[in-house]
């Protein structure tokens, strides 16, 4: 791991918070599982768990919390090299659990890194119980990530085809962040990538882990102008969002779905 720039931990911590607020689309996975976590409910499964951001929203609510990943996409990533790894690792096929084993399955941005989601969803419906709950976030207007395994983006009404041909029915749909966050989101995403080069900075605070390690040096000097427009950026997007909002623009969707009453 590569050693912290921040020497006190307490400074990290706020640097961390303020950085995960500018960062839109972390910030509004953060917000959507924190709001959908009292829903869960038993054992549950996270699937293509990366590093477990989550676990702490969701284990208040829950008796088990089980992650799995998929071992070789996984091994590609930052991280892999975290202290908190996986407890089960597959092949992408078929997830090692009994039929009906889980109370409530969460999928967070990972259907967009399979080749197949469509027997991805199955083997999630598979494990579910039947009064089980699948909670899924998927990516409809994100930049290339995880490459090569980057593979699609998803509209409300692809993910209702998925899951209805998985035997599920989505109970409720909502967006995360609208046109303005995602217009930030994108300016915020070349000015420290590609001007000020923090990838590096972002990585040995524990963001950015699910692409390859960056080793690109930052420029420091461009901090002190970079940072305050991103901060801008990001304060100006969650408000356009409120007052302009634009319905058929979404970062990426979030889905609650269960298994389709059988017809009597
Ligand atoms: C963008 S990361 C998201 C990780 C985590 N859910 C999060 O939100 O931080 C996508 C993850 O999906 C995993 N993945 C890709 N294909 C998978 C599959 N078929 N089954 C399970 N996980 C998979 C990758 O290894 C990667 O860790």
């Amino acid at each position: 791991m590569k050693p912290s720039l921040f020497s006190a931990p307490s400074l990290e911590g706020v640097v961390r918070r303020v950085s995960d607020w500018v960062d839109l689309q972390e910030s509004f996975l953060l917000e959507t599982c924190r709001r959908v976590a009292p829903r869960a409910h038993g054992r549950l499964l996270d699937v293509g768990c990366g590093q477990r951001p989550y676990e702490e929203l969701f284990l208040p609510y829950v008796s088990e919390y089980v992650g799995i990943e998929h071992e070789a996409t996984f091994g590609r990533t930052h991280a892999s090299k975290s202290a908190k790894v996986p407890d089960f690792y597959y092949d992408g096929v078929r997830l090692p659990f009994e039929d009906k084993s889980f109370d409530t399955v969460l999928n967070v941005q990972v259907l967009e890194h399979t080749p197949e989601p469509g027997r991805l969803v199955s083997e999630m419906a598979r494990v579910l119980k039947d009064d089980g709950l699948l909670i899924l976030t998927a990516p409809f207007d994100f930049r290339l990530h995880e490459q090569p395994h980057d593979y699609f983006r998803y509209t409300p009404h692809g993910l209702r085809t998925l899951c209805d041909k998985a035997g599920l029915e989505i109970t409720e749909t909502a967006p995360m962040g609208s046109l303005w966050s995602i217009v930030a989101h994108k300016l915020n995403t070349y000015l420290a990538f590609r001007v000020a080069r923090i990838g590096s900075v972002a990585q040995s605070m524990g963001k950015l882990p699910h692409e390859g390690s960056v080793a690109e040096s930052p420029r420091l000097w461009t901090f002190p102008l970079v940072a305050p427009v991103m901060v801008g950026l990001s304060a100006g997007a969650r408000v356009l969002d409120r007052v302009l909002e634009e319905p058929d623009e979404s970062m990426a969707f979030v889905i609650l779905a269960r298994r389709k009453p059988r017809a009597s």
